[in-house]
């Protein structure tokens, strides 16, 4: 194990599922963390209300990679309403956990999907709570978007 990475970690960083972009997204979500530097795009494709799609293109660290491919697998072919609960949490645990330095680097995972939610809506005119997205940063590459 690489500085206390676990097994899964390390298998999504190495092997990343969902890599790339889709043609024609449904919604499309890019967060930053100003800190580090780290973007996460995230892109969805929509039918009947479920994520039949889910690609993802993260220019960031090892964490970053592996919560963003878990947190694409965790979400593929759910519906809409599953994918907006789904915490950072849920995809540190299903990667085994994350060294504590690390955990902020799965919060851009739930951010990007939340983000690329919010833009599905927007573009479908889906009437939202914007209650449910008030912790999004709505330039990733401007000021500090988490810790
Ligand atoms: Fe930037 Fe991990 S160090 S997301």
């Amino acid at each position: 194990m690489a500085m206390g990475y676990s097994e899964k970690v390390m298998d999504h960083f190495i092997n990343p599922r969902n890599v790339g972009e889709l043609e024609h997204p449904d919604g499309v979500g890019e967060v930053g963390n100003a800190k580090c530097g780290d973007i996460m795009k995230v892109y969805l494709r929509v039918e009947n209300g479920v994520l039949t799609d889910v690609k993802f293109k993260t220019f960031g660290c090892a964490s970053a990679i592996a919560t963003s491919s878990m947190a694409t697998e965790l979400i593929k072919g759910h519906p809409i309403g599953e994918a907006l609960a789904l915490t950072n949490k849920a995809v540190v645990e299903a990667l085994d956990g994350l060294p504590p330095v690390k955990l902020h680097c799965s919060v851009l995972a739930e951010e990007a999907v939340k983000a690329a939610i919010k833009d599905y809506y927007d573009r479908h005119q889906v009437p939202y709570d914007p209650a449910l997205f008030a912790d999004l940063d709505e330039d990733p590459h401007g000021d500090l978007v988490e810790e």
